[in-house]
């Protein structure tokens, strides 16, 4: 074996076990000290042997010559870039690269066609050795999956979500993170955070009344359901289709579970493209289904029958149930919490509560416990028609201010929502 062989074999040896130490006791600077000394003392030698030209050697002698060292490398760079985290197209990327270097190597080691007549002729042949290196790259890279670094590198700096079976406080924290990775709030706002209203306030909107399977519906196929008050063609292309891929199946999982926890327990919800907003109160097509809902038809709330008590035009079937015609009722004064307030006065909060929990010891049942709250607000916002007819209405409601972090708070020291949420 010649000199340069053994200082080969000694330097991979080295490097390879730097390496491998670095890898075992889990010392990045040591592994990657050791690859890097691999990679520079191989390269270093195959170049410095190909400027030998007494000993050209012919075209296989040269190819077989640098094969191991090809294969050792990539072999290294391969457990390297898995044990980094590196997906499996970067790995096979990398690894090509390496096997682009050989073709290379093998090409600069050939046996001279001509003598080099100059300066100009080896300026050009250099420029062609160049131009076959980079049609080799734009080859092989075309070959591969695309990807933007920006959102492969988000990727590789966020750990992959697992879910522990916990559901709770937990889950809904990573599900608020994949909405934050995701840049979901780019374009939604959630109550009072984001940064754009070009899609819905998944907050006011109330995203988490709707069922899950409706949300990871909107989410996985965004042109099939416009969002009310975003049918424009701008907003019906806005939103991307490429959840579907990006998410997996736990992370649509965790975000569904954040999604689920945006209610108001204070505010009928709100829709439409910021500043043209409008509440379900006014809202013509919740109206009709309210009334679906309030007549016992509608087959998501089976067994829920307001009219059969309050009646179907308003005028009470039982004896003692509120009369929604009369704008001057006044809220029950067997609860604790009663308010002096006439119905026409009433904020949505009273109203929603009465109906979500009931009145002690009445046939007024708490509907909330059984019944999911989409259907229930849109039942009330029905209900209130019986006083306050959408014809006759001078204005539409205001849109309410967006609740602040403290009145959030406030909800939940409160107790406003209903466990579980339905
Ligand atoms: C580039 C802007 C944009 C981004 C980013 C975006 N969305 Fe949207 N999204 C929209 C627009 C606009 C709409 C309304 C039009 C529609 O329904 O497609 C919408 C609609 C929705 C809806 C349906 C609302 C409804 O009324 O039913 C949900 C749910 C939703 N987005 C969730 C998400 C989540 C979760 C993410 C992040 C994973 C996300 N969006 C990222 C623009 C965006
Ligand atoms: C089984 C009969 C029954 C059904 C069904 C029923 N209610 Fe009632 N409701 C009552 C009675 C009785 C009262 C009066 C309770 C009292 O004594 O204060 C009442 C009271 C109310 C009140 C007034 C509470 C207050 O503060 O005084 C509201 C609002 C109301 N119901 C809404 C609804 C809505 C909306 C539905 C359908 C989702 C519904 N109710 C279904 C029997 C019923």
């Amino acid at each position: 074996m010649n000199k340069i062989g053994k200082i080969l074999i000694i330097s991979v040896a080295v490097g390879a076990f730097g390496y491998a130490a670095g890898i075992f006791f889990d010392m990045t600077p040591l592994a990657m000290g050791g690859a890097l000394g691999i990679l520079t003392l191989a390269y270093g030698i195959l170049l410095t042997r190909s400027p030998s030209p007494l000993k050209e050697k012919g075209i296989l002698k040269n190819i077989i010559s640098k094969v191991p060292v090809i294969v050792v490398l990539s072999i290294i760079i391969w457990f390297t870039a898995g044990h980094y985290g590196f997906p499996i197209w970067w790995q096979i990327e990398f690894v090509a690269f390496a096997v682009v270097g050989l073709i290379f190597f093998v090409i600069l080691d050939m046996k001279a066609m001509k003598l080099e007549k100059g300066a100009v002729h080896t300026t050009i042949r250099l420029l062609a050795t160049y131009a076959l290196a980079s049609i080799m790259f734009i080859a092989i890279t075309t070959h591969l999956p695309q990807f933007s670094p920006e959102i492969e590198l988000a990727k590789l700096n966020r750990p992959p979500v697992k879910l522990s079976g916990l559901a709770g406080p937990e889950v809904i924290a990573a599900g608020r993170d994949v909405f934050e990775s995701n840049k979901c709030f780019n374009c939604h706002k959630v109550f009072w955070e984001g940064n754009s209203d070009r899609g819905p306030n998944l907050g006011s909107k109330q995203i988490g009344l709707y069922s899950e399977d409706y949300i990871k519906d909107q989410i996985l196929n965004p042109r099939q359901n416009q969002s009310p008050g975003f049918e424009d063609k701008k907003s019906k292309r806005a939103m991307p289709t490429y959840y579907g891929e990006d998410l997996s199946e736990d992370e649509l999982s965790v975000l569904v579970s954040y999604l689920k926890t945006m209610r108001d327990p204070t505010h009928m919800p709100v829709e439409g493209k910021f500043p043209n907003q409008w509440t379900w109160w006014d809202d013509p097509k919740i109206l009709a289904e309210g009334q679906v809902v309030y007549e016992g038809k509608e087959p998501a709330t089976e067994g829920l029958n307001c009219a059969v008590c309050h009646g179907a035009n308003g005028i009470p079937m039982m004896t003692g149930a509120f009369d929604f015609r009369d704008p001057d009722n006044m809220d029950t004064t067997k609860m604790p919490d009663h308010m002096p307030l006439k119905l026409k006065d009433w904020p949505d909060e009273l109203y929603y509560k009465r109906v979500t929990r009931g009145v002690d010891a009445t046939a007024m049942a708490p509907w909330g416990m059984i019944f999911p709250h989409l259907y229930l607000w849109k039942a009330e916002a029905y209900s209130r028609t019986f006083h306050d007819p959408l014809d006759k209405r001078a204005a539409k409601k205001p849109v309410p201010p967006v609740p602040t972090k403290e009145e959030i708070q406030r909800w939940k020291a409160d107790g406003l929502f209903l466990d579980p949420l339905l």
